[in-house]
């Protein structure tokens, strides 16, 4: 039995060298990832600061990284991620960021990294697509090291999936979604990525996993963080952004 406050390592193989084709299943989380990006590239922090720093969770190929990358000059990022084949991928979609020294990748599990950063010593953490995938406890956990290593006053953004609260009306979501894996890559003759995300989206989908909008914000808030706001919703795709007081 696996632990609720697991890490696991969820993208290895074809679903992971072939990540970007989520873009095919999924166009809705390229412009979340460009939300996030134009998010932060707006947020003003309520203290001075001629620089800014961001832990950003679960990095991936790049994508949101990139968008975050060109929102504002005044960033520094450290992005974490557990999986190697993500992690290449970023190395080789990052080359410029990586030798400006604006960005850092690290490999290890968001839990553990967080636990080795100082209280109030971040401004801002930002993720995308990736607290879904955490079990339950393991997320709550990895809220409560967001919270204690942000500054006061400093931004948590996710842009991610967020099951909707309506049990019949989320079924039917899943069930369109289902659909449309099987059309795209019926018409690419990838039996092979069809079979690895269906069962990646029942691990999505597991009671372990879940992540539904009403109950993540109301753990949010039992956490601790403030000004707590959905500013985008498409289906389970949604922007949520809160403040350290
Ligand atoms: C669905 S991908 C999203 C990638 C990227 N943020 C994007 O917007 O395209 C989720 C990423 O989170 C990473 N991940 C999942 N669980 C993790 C954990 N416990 N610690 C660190 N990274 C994790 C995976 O390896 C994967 O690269």
């Amino acid at each position: 039995m696996i632990s609720e406050h697991t890490a696991e390592l969820l993208f290895e193989g074809a679903i992971a060298e072939e990540y970007e084709m989520l873009m095919r299943i999924c166009p809705p989380a390229a412009e979340i990832s460009q939300r996030v990006g134009k998010f932060v590239a707006n947020w003003t922090p309520p203290y001075p600061a001629e620089q800014l720093n961001l832990l950003e969770i679960g990095c991936g190929t790049g994508i949101t990284t990139a968008c975050l990358l060109a929102g504002r000059e005044d960033v520094l990022i450290e992005s974490v991620d557990n999986a190697t084949a993500m992690l290449s991928q970023a190395r080789q979609n990052l080359t410029a960021a990586l030798a400006m020294k604006r960005l850092r990748l690290i490999e290890n599990d968001a839990l553990s990294y967080l636990q080795e950063i100082p209280d109030a010593s971040v401004d801002i953490v930002a993720s995308a697509y990736t607290l879904h995938n955490f079990l339950l406890g393991y997320r709550q956990r990895v809220l409560k090291e967001v919270l204690r290593v942000l500054k006061p006053g400093g931004l948590f953004v996710n842009g991610d999936r967020y099951a909707v609260d309506d049990a019949a009306e989320h079924l039917k979501n899943t069930q369109q979604e289902v659909k449309d894996y099987f059309r795209v890559f019926s018409e690419m003759n990838r039996i092979d990525l069809l079979e690895q995300w269906i069962v990646h989206l029942f691990s999505d989908e597991s009671e372990e996993h879940i992540m539904r909008l009403g109950p993540a914000l109301e753990a949010m808030t039992g956490i601790g963080f403030q000004d707590i706001r959905v500013h985008f919703r498409d289906g389970v795709n949604a922007l949520v952004s809160a403040v350290k007081s």
